[in-house]
């Protein structure tokens, strides 16, 4: 029952498209239609800054939930030992991104997942959060692509955690790598652009 309820509530949460909504909503734009297309935060914040640091924070905050939501039922349904709480948190985490990358209400395309996976690893282990965003910043700073960053940061973090996080499991560990696997394949495009070097640099 707690694994069902983490799978569904989760993704559904992951799922609230917060770039588009914003877009829409104050701009009465379809974001898809502009930039790189992308429904995430770099995209967003190239149409309208503040929104874009808005869909920054919700698209965190939603993932940062879901793990945290996770936790309650944890304690609701008695499910306190170490292992299994780790393993429904980490379910949690890669349905939520999952949800973001993939949303029903969008027909399946959504984001790239980066900063729901920030917001799942604050939750699930903000040690490996911490070193993953310092990854970024220097990738995207010597790069000046938020792509690279982007990348660079999500080929760390399943090192990050698997070094860096207390009571870790293999089932932990392994979403960790999903997680990763998954942003770098949502960023096939921008890999493909950076090989014909035709990326957009940061913001632009
Ligand atoms: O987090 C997404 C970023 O890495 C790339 O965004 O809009 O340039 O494809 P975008």
């Amino acid at each position: 029952m707690a694994w069902i309820l983490t799978i569904v509530v989760s993704y559904l949460l992951g799922s609230i498209p917060f770039g588009y909504i914003l877009v829409r909503s104050f701009q009465n734009e379809d974001i898809r239609q502009s930039g790189s297309g992308n429904i995430g935060a770099t995209n967003v914040a190239r149409s309208n800054k503040p929104l874009g640091i808005a869909t920054l924070l919700l698209d965190a905050l939603k993932g940062w939930l879901a793990v945290v939501l996770t936790h309650t039922w944890v304690k609701l349904f008695h499910l306190g030992s170490p292992n299994p709480a780790m393993d429904l948190a980490a379910l949690a985490a890669l349905c939520a991104v999952v949800g973001h990358m993939f949303p029903i209400w969008l027909n399946f395309r959504g984001g790239k997942g980066v900063a729901t996976a920030l917001g799942v690893f604050i939750a699930l282990s903000w040690p490996a959060a911490l070193a993953a965003v310092a990854v970024f910043i220097v990738a995207l700073v010597l790069s000046k692509y938020v792509s690279v960053g982007s990348v660079a940061a999500a080929v760390a973090l399943p090192i990050f955690a698997w070094l860096l996080t207390p009571h870790r499991t293999l089932f932990f560990v392994l979403c960790s790598v999903a997680i990763a696997a998954l942003v770098v394949y949502k960023h096939s495009s921008n890999l493909a652009r950076l090989r014909a070097g035709t990326e957009s640099q940061f913001l632009r």
